[in-house]
């Protein structure tokens, strides 16, 4: 069966480009992103992972961990390493999965048939310190995700898991934010000293609460 928001992450241990690991203990209590792609020496997939390395500093700020599936071996990977050090001015700083077998890419669904029978598609999770999945995308293998979108939505859930808020379309760390429509106007004004502005009763705004 698929994965759902809110399930625990399926944990297993596989070999990496630095070793064998054990995922729910790579992760210990930071947030973790975890994404396919289709496969190594592939030129959209070098931008991706060369992004990403080169956002190492932001994904630490937010203690999040990121590990990558790829249904080639470790040693494609290591000499993959090397290219997307080369051409995309960065140094690779995460693990790299060697999942030749699919047994990762079948426990997270990451393989979808119509689209390849053989490699993954696009997928990315974002999974809590509590092990649970926050947030699922699928992206196909033509089009290349927008990491510093990934960073934007991990903002959003380390926000609204702590304040009851949620975050407006397009939102930004910094921005005014949404009361849920759980809290009363009245509790609001209470629970958010920095004020609330009631657009409709249903629509309500506060700046981004500090954190907690
Ligand atoms: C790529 O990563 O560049 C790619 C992989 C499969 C199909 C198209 C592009």
């Amino acid at each position: 069966m698929s994965l759902r928001l809110g399930d625990i992450a399926p944990d297993f241990t596989a070999e990496t480009s630095i070793g064998p690991i054990n995922f729910h203990e790579y992760l210990g209590n930071s947030w973790g992103v975890l994404f396919s792609h289709p496969a190594d020496f592939t030129p959209v997939c070098t931008t991706e992972l060369g992004k990403t390395a080169q956002l190492k500093a932001e994904f630490d700020k937010r203690n999040v961990k990121v590990m990558v599936v790829s249904v080639d071996s470790v040693a494609q990977h290591l000499s993959w390493i090397n290219d997307i050090n080369e051409t995309q001015h960065t140094e690779v700083n995460f693990p790299i999965i060697a999942d030749q077998d699919r047994k990762v890419s079948t426990l997270y669904d990451m393989i979808h048939p119509n689209a390849s029978e053989t490699t993954t598609v696009r997928s990315l999770f974002i999974i809590g310190p509590d092990k649970k999945v926050k947030l699922m995308i699928v992206y196909p293998a033509s089009t290349g995700r927008n990491f510093v979108e990934v960073l934007r939505v991990i903002d959003s859930l380390q926000l609204t898991a702590k304040h009851s808020v949620a975050t407006p379309a397009d939102w930004k760390h910094g921005e005014d934010v949404i009361v849920v429509p759980s809290i009363s106007t009245e509790d609001a004004i209470k629970k958010f000293p920095k004020g609330v502005k009631v657009v409709k009763p249903y629509l309500r705004y506060t700046p981004e609460p500090d954190p907690a």
